[in-house]
């Protein structure tokens, strides 16, 4: 009766999502028809029946439902930082995930096959000759536990299952394991489906809730149970199904897929300029004040600016921004956008980079322009501002450039957590597609492009500048 009562409850506004109502889904989708991107009237929209799912639990709730599409592997840590509210993605509630958090009834039920290249089809009639093999699974999933236990077995773990079957069709690995309802979105005259089954076949899909989040997890049960009651899901699998099979016959060539998915690129390219652009100021910011503490007299001055430049230029990137990313919100529940983590990163980032080339070109004037200047009565911050300074910057400008060009180009690591960057749409591209090379050649070309343009316009300011040498 409790279950009962919790729909009317959530749609009067008590429920545990409070910041105008929003329901955060986390999902990855490249799992048809669970989720999946799909273009719609030109728009790319995520779809499928645990989205369908999703849209009834916000609608019970009364509350607007957001949609975070992020690697497999990336959900649990999404959903226990509070990145997210609930994860909807085909999800198996295994005794080890329900340690990190909780789960919903279950509300669908698929089994585990072995996809191959058709002339395999006859090489693997029981899981014994999977033994030794090359096999793809997606990283985090109960696959992966699966193909753990195959003996001698070299596994590919990755993060969509897009990727993997195109490591299959391109001979990288030799099986991949899926599951059943999945696995049908993927056969063709080219995959298809080994007698080999793995054990344990039989795999549940629930909803995951953070640990104590009981007021979300009741009302998830409750919209389920209506579903259940209603005989609402094998329908919502049935429109999923449909809507997957509207997959493309003929391949289109790479301009076709430029123009289909112009958009794409176009919100792709805004947002990697807005990300360096904004990793350029502030990183220059931050070079300028490290570059002046490092030539600071005082010597912890010197210090700090030192073990800034070395801790951020000895690590890589990628580590920074999933600290700052997923680190800063496990830790100190400060949870940054992807856009505002990017930011930071790349800004923190060249800001080392930044320091050493400032550095160097301050460093690098001859220390009789200094003395010249003093002796001629100019003050110290004078001679500083009028004759070191414009001389060294001179100098510095093609480092500068290189740095900017590099920062363009680094910005593509933030696509990694969902920044909706040119190469982060070069991936949703390759997903809806299925083409692997083509939607990353479009992606190399625009990067050339804005990179190229930026080495002339900075080419330009270099030959304004060193017109007065050649006086
Ligand atoms: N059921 C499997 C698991 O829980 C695979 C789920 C993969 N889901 C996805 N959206 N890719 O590990």
């Amino acid at each position: 009766m409790l279950t009962m009562a919790v729909p009317t409850a959530m749609a009067a506004g008590t429920t545990g999502i409070s910041e105008g109502k929003k329901l955060v889904l986390g999902t990855s989708a490249d799992f048809a028809p669970y989720e999946f991107h799909k273009v719609i009237d030109g728009k790319d929209q995520i779809v499928g029946f645990d989205i369908a799912i999703a849209k009834a639990i916000a609608a019970d709730m009364g509350a607007e439902l957001v949609i975070e599409d992020m690697g497999f592997d990336g959900l649990l840590p999404a959903l226990q930082s509070g990145r997210v509210d609930m994860v909807i993605s085909g999800m198996t509630p295994t005794d080890e995930r329900r340690r990190s958090i909780d789960f919903s009834e279950t509300y669908y039920k698929s089994k585990q096959v072995i996809v191959v290249r058709a002339e395999d089809k006859d090489k693997f009639p029981t899981m014994a000759e999977l033994e030794n093999q090359k096999i793809g699974v997606q990283k985090g999933s109960i696959q992966e536990e699966i193909g753990q236990k195959i003996a001698g077995a070299k596994l590919t773990a990755l993060d969509k299952i897009s990727d993997i079957v195109l490591q299959l069709e391109t001979n990288r690995i030799d099986a991949a394991i899926l599951e059943d309802t999945v696995a049908v979105g993927y056969l063709d005259d080219n995959i298809v489906l080994a007698p080999a089954v793995p054990d344990e076949e039989e795999a549940e899909a629930a909803i995951g809730i953070r640990k104590g989040n009981t007021e979300l997890l009741n009302a998830v049960n409750a919209t389920l149970a209506r579903l259940k009651s209603e005989n609402k899901i094998p329908q919502m699998v049935t429109e999923a199904s449909q809507m997957m099979a509207g997959k493309e016959t003929k391949t289109p060539n790479i301009l076709e897929v430029f123009w289909q998915y112009k958009s794409f690129y176009a919100t792709g390219v805004g947002y990697t300029l807005l990300l360096s652009a904004l990793g350029v100021i502030f990183g220059v910011i931050i070079g300028l004040i490290i570059c002046w503490f490092r030539l600071h007299d005082a010597a912890i001055l010197r210090w700090i600016g030192t073990a800034y430049v070395e801790l951020i230029r000895g690590t890589p990137m990628l580590v920074q921004l999933m600290i700052i990313y997923y680190g800063l919100a496990l830790t100190l529940s400060i949870n940054f956008s992807p856009l505002q983590a990017g930011i930071i990163t790349l800004s923190i980032n060249s800001g080392a980079y930044l320091a050493e080339i400032f550095r160097a070109g301050i460093q690098g004037v001859d220390r009789g322009q200094m003395e010249a200047a003093r002796s001629l009565g100019m003050g110290k911050a004078a001679a500083m501002r009028f004759i070191v300074l414009p001389q060294a910057f001179k100098a510095v400008l093609p480092a500068i450039g290189n740095e900017f060009v590099t920062i363009i180009k680094e910005s593509s690591i933030i696509s990694v957590i969902g920044m909706v960057d040119i190469m982060y749409q070069a991936s949703v591209v390759k997903n809806i597609t299925y083409q692997g090379l083509n939607p990353f050649l479009i992606a190399a070309a625009i990067y050339f492009v804005l990179t190229f343009i930026l080495s002339k316009l900075l080419g330009r300011l270099e030959r304004k500048l060193s017109a007065s040498d050649r006086r």
